[in-house]
């Protein structure tokens, strides 16, 4: 009797089994074995980065072209989640040379803040973790690959050497210290050996230069007592306090009225200029690219699929995504009933394909679209694509 029961206690579980299955859906068992095998994985990574003493051989390095400030270098940066890894960056190569402004554009979920979150160390640990590649950063005294800098060394970097501006400011500024002491820390944190009075100097000076009037009373506001575009003003004077080499700005302007956002990245562009500081710019809008950047890196599903200066992205597209992206951007002047969007989906995160990501959207798919990943083609010296319609038109870089 009680054999019966268990063959009829299995017979169930493997029927709930095989219909989870049928819909795709990970069954409670499976989940837990992916979250055992997650907490081994993610363990192994915090140990290694939360070790103490580890030589500066390990972590300082050497720029490929010194006159970059940044170089990504087949950066990976998965989440492990209890339903599988999600490969958010896979095989990320850029760089942003000194002084030059550098937009990354493509759908949401595409990759862009994990990129700019994984150059911070700012990922959401321990599920995200860069598990391969090379982020190398010039701070001006040393270059340092940020995948292998310990927590420790990268407190003193993270908003002296590179600072990031945003979405939303109020998330960023503490709403129960006044402005100008948010600011002060800032400057406390990373430039040893001023007098309070020098800090408040330009502290005051900062809040100046970001275009706030009132400056001697803004600094002693509490940040609820600010408008959207001024908090925003704030949260850039904060990021270049410090004059940092490189400035981060993820969808600045994304929750400001059109006016202000155009106010706010005229005054970066002023600002950068004057501190020659590079910016990494992910804009959520792509019509800002063309005014603001120099190089443009197109992402798609955790890979790049072309970079260029904006004149050939823009220009001449390649990419059959970037051509689609080009065409649901919104233009002044020409009023349209409804915004151009590309058909289909992104693909499932967890589960990739082995051929071009893009290959189930694109309206120019051929019969060899289903080989594997395209390889980088480079159609000038910095014009690169990866699309089989273009591997034949290769200059070898
Ligand atoms: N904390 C997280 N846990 C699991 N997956 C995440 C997490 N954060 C981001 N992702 C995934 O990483 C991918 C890239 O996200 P993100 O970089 O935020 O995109 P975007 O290009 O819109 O900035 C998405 O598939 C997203 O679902
Ligand atoms: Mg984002």
């Amino acid at each position: 009797m009680a054999s019966e029961k268990n063959t009829l206690m299995d017979w169930i579980k493997s029927k709930t089994r095989r219909a989870e299955k049928d819909n795709g859906r990970l069954s409670a068992r499976e989940m837990a074995k992916i979250a055992r095998e997650n907490r081994r994985i993610t363990r192994e990574f915090e140990r290694q980065r939360n070790r103490k003493n580890v030589p500066e051989s390990e972590y300082v390095t050497q720029m490929n072209d010194p006159r970059n400030v940044v170089e990504f270098d087949i950066l990976h940066t998965y989440f492990f989640t209890d339903i599988g890894t999600v490969k958010a960056v896979d095989g990320v190569s850029f760089e942003i040379p000194e002084g030059k402004t550098v937009g990354v554009v493509g759908e949401s979920g595409c990759g862009k803040s994990v990129t700019s979150l994984s150059l911070m160390q700012l990922l959401p640990r321990p599920q995200g973790q860069i598990v391969k590649g090379s982020i190398r950063l010039n701070t001006g005294h040393k270059i340092y690959d940020i995948a292998k800098t310990p927590s420790k060394v990268m407190e003193t970097i993270r908003g002296s050497a590179v600072a990031m501006i945003f979405q939303e400011p109020m998330t960023s500024l503490n709403p129960v210290f006044r402005v100008g002491d948010q600011i002060e820390e800032v400057i406390r944190h990373h430039l040893v050996g001023l007098s309070d009075e020098q800090i408040k100097k330009m502290t005051i000076e900062m809040i100046d230069r970001v275009g706030i009037a009132n400056s001697e009373g803004v600094y002693s506001m509490f940040p609820h007592e600010l408008s959207g575009g001024m908090r925003q003003r704030i949260m850039i004077a904060m990021a270049l306090v410090c004059s940092p080499m490189l400035i981060i700005a993820d969808e600045p302007t994304t929750d400001l009225e059109v006016t202000i956002q155009a106010q706010i990245l005229d005054l970066l562009r002023n600002l950068k200029d004057k501190i020659n500081t590079s910016i990494m710019l992910i804009p959520h809008d792509l019509g800002v690219i063309a005014d603001m950047a120099d190089y443009v890196v197109v992402m798609y599903a955790g890979r790049i699929v072309e970079k260029g200066t904006v004149s050939e992205v823009f220009h001449n597209p390649l990419h059959p995504y970037t051509v689609g992206l080009m065409a649901s951007k919104p233009v002044i002047n020409r009023s349209v009933d409804r915004l151009y969007s590309i058909p289909g989906n992104v693909p499932n995160p967890i589960k990739m394909p082995n051929y071009c990501y893009f290959k189930d959207r694109c309206e120019r798919r051929m019969a060899v679209c289903n080989g594997e990943y395209p390889r980088e083609v480079y159609v000038t010296d910095t014009h690169m694509v990866t699309c089989y319609h273009y591997i034949n038109a290769q200059k070898d870089k």
